[in-house]
């Protein structure tokens, strides 16, 4: 979705915007632009397309400037025009502002700003409220958006600056995250540290309703309501290799590969061996409570919902303890039952994603306990969750999301252990499941060497345009997964289903141009699933099984298999998942489609 980033110092503004913006890219955009104060006023530039297109606006000018904010735009509101990029000036130039989020009531404050003389030249909802700080402002920017912000209903991270005011930013968060970084002598805003992270690790995440008035040796952070709040100065622990390449040639690709380290990130010194348990103590829930609960529900959208279901079976399986997956943007507007014994888990790679969010707070609001699973350390799940599990996998870049899941689906696997080892679980059992854990990441690493194999099948079907994806038990969501990652970067219709439930509608669509990818690993579901397999081939359909190393008898029955380490079943789709991934990645590859940013899609989604 949108990205900010401002600067206020003493070096030139341009390129760290510009670089704050590339290191954004990865949110999804389709517009930039930037403000710089120069001489005394306002100057700005701004495109529709990728980033090179603003560069080359700036190209061959000369700017001497120490502070500006710049964008990238996500369109919601108007076309991704030139004129729709941000960012967006009051009636005389003098106030330039930069928004990600959405004004909801806009159209109000148009007409009344319209009647009130006020000239609106975009389709934005932003535009209204420059415009609205216009109509506040009387020498204070600070004061001006606070009263502008009283008007507003939405979501919004802003960061503004006037010409009246120099040296000065003034930042403000509802809904969308915003981050200061503080540097020596220089001040960063950006929409997340990715932005700032080569040029400070300090780092004081937003809460909402926060305004923070920036210079570029100072920062004071009121809320909207005038109440003064002490900055909580965090230190960053990603590193500046973890935001880059590192030589693959897609995020998508590293992060693929680094699954092995992140799995292993997301087990290190959680793993009680004596015991056969898991320590989590982010849960901050203690033996008795996590024993008086009597139902789960866990909430996400997307990737993490299909984690989500491959928890559901874990824990039925292990814990058994009921458990029910929705969708949260459905779970939000529905009336969920919560009583006492139910525990909630919201499961977010971006701790940001706005329908998530918003069932975590329904959730509380009904007095639910409500753990969260995330991967961004201070994103506003992770700060407004009772307690949780940080998974550990780093930055992800790619939008198509890799190694979150299969860090998600490890913490899930923690949890289930724990969970077990509250109730029917001996010692021996937690035991025996911590070791199968313990051999995933050097399994995954196994798999990651066959990639070449990968690449071959990818080649044989890479201009088909569906694709069917069959699993079953706890592979059924894996299947989902791979659909999932097949259609967001290649653009290939692709559907997963359980693998006996073909035979009831989509088994009309096999002929000799379906590839169908069956996991068919020697689970207690096997001998089920080569049925399944003998009825797409009997009507022609080209499989790629998944199977289980030693699984001869497979190969005479299907057209291509990739071979996976055995494991515990519930533990399978950590690699089942692995040859998916690599084939959504190389089909996309050979159909030349932008692997790190598919069309369309955001890397985080802050709007509903
Ligand atoms: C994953 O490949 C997707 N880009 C998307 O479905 C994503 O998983 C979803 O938007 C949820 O994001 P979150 O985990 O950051 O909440």
């Amino acid at each position: 979705m949108c990205g900010i980033v401002g600067y206020v110092g003493e070096k030139q503004a341009l390129p760290i915007l510009i670089e704050g913006l590339k290191r954004l890219e990865y949110r999804g955009y389709d517009s930039a632009g930037i403000v710089l104060f120069e001489k005394g006023a306002l100057t700005a530039e701004k495109a529709a397309g990728k980033i090179n297109h603003l560069e080359e606006l700036l190209r061959g000018k000369k700017y001497n400037s120490t502070q500006g904010i710049a964008h990238t735009r996500w369109a919601t509101h108007g076309e991704p025009t030139d004129l729709n990029a941000h960012p967006h000036f009051d009636c005389k130039n003098n106030i330039a502002l930069v928004h990600n989020g959405i004004i909801e009531n806009y159209r109000s404050l148009k007409a009344l700003l319209e009647r009130q003389g006020h000239r609106i030249l975009t389709d934005t909802d932003t535009e209204i409220l420059v415009h609205l700080i216009e109509q506040y402002y009387e020498g204070d920017l600070t004061e001006a958006v606070r009263s502008a912000l009283t008007q507003v209903e939405g979501t919004y991270g802003i960061a503004v600056i006037s010409a009246g005011e120099p040296g000065k930013i003034v930042a403000a968060r509802q809904g969308s995250p915003l981050v200061l970084g503080n540097g020596d002598g220089e001040n960063f805003i950006a929409s997340d540290v990715s932005a700032i992270l080569s040029h400070t690790k300090r780092a004081v995440y937003l809460n909402e309703g926060e305004i923070v008035t920036v210079t570029a040796d100072k920062f004071v952070i009121t809320t909207i309501d005038k109440v003064h709040r002490a900055p909580k100065v965090e230190e960053i622990d990603w590193t500046l290799e973890m935001i880059e390449k590192g030589g693959f040639d897609h995020f998508m690709l590293k992060e693929i590969h680094e699954q092995p380290s992140t799995l292993r990130n997301a087990i290190r010194g959680r793993l009680n061996f004596d015991e056969g348990i898991t320590r989590l103590n982010g849960l901050n829930l203690q033996y008795d409570q996590l024993r008086r609960i009597d139902r789960i529900i866990i909430t996400a959208c997307g990737t993490s919902y299909h984690s989500a279901l491959i928890g559901e079976y874990m824990i039925e399986e292990i814990a058994k303890i009921p458990v029910e997956v929705e969708y949260a943007s459905e779970f939000r507007y529905r009336s969920p039952i919560i009583n006492d014994g139910t525990l909630l888990f919201v499961i977010s790679q971006s701790g940001e994603t706005a329908d998530t969010l918003a069932a975590l707070r329904e959730a509380k609001k009904k007095g639910a306990t409500v753990l969260g699973i995330c991967n961004v350390v201070g994103s506003s799940i992770a700060r407004e969750t009772d307690g949780g599990v940080y998974i550990h996998a780093g930055p992800e870049i790619g939008v198509a999301s890799t190694k979150a899941f299969t860090s998600q689906v490890m913490v899930l696997a923690l949890i289930t252990n724990l969970l077990g080892r509250m109730r029917n679980l001996s010692v021996q059992q937690g035991h025996e499941m911590l070791e199968a854990i313990q051999r995933i990441p050097d399994q995954v690493e196994q798999i990651l060497k066959i990639e070449d194999q990968i690449k071959e099948i990818a080649r044989a079907y890479y201009r088909s345009n569906n694709f069917l994806y069959l699993g079953r038990g706890i592979n059924f969501p894996a299947a989902l997964e791979g659909a999932l990652k097949l259609k967001e970067i290649s653009y290939i219709h692709a559907e997963g289903y359980p693998a006996a439930e073909m035979k009831h509608g989509p088994i009309a669509l096999i002929d000799e141009n379906m590839p169908v990818v069956v996991i068919a690993l020697k689970d207690s579901v096997h001998d089920k699933v080569m049925s399944n397999i003998a009825e797409v081939k009997a009507r022609n359909g080209n499989i790629i099984a998944i199977a289980n190393e030693g699984d001869t008898e497979i190969a005479d029955r299907v057209n291509h298999v990739i071979y996976i380490p055995r494991t515990r079943t519930i533990l399978t789709p950590l690699l089942s998942i692995i040859p998916l991934q690599l084939l959504a990645y190389h089909v996309a590859v050979l159909r030349g489609c932008h692997i790190d940013q598919p069309r369309n899609l955001a890397k985080s989604v802050t709007v509903e």
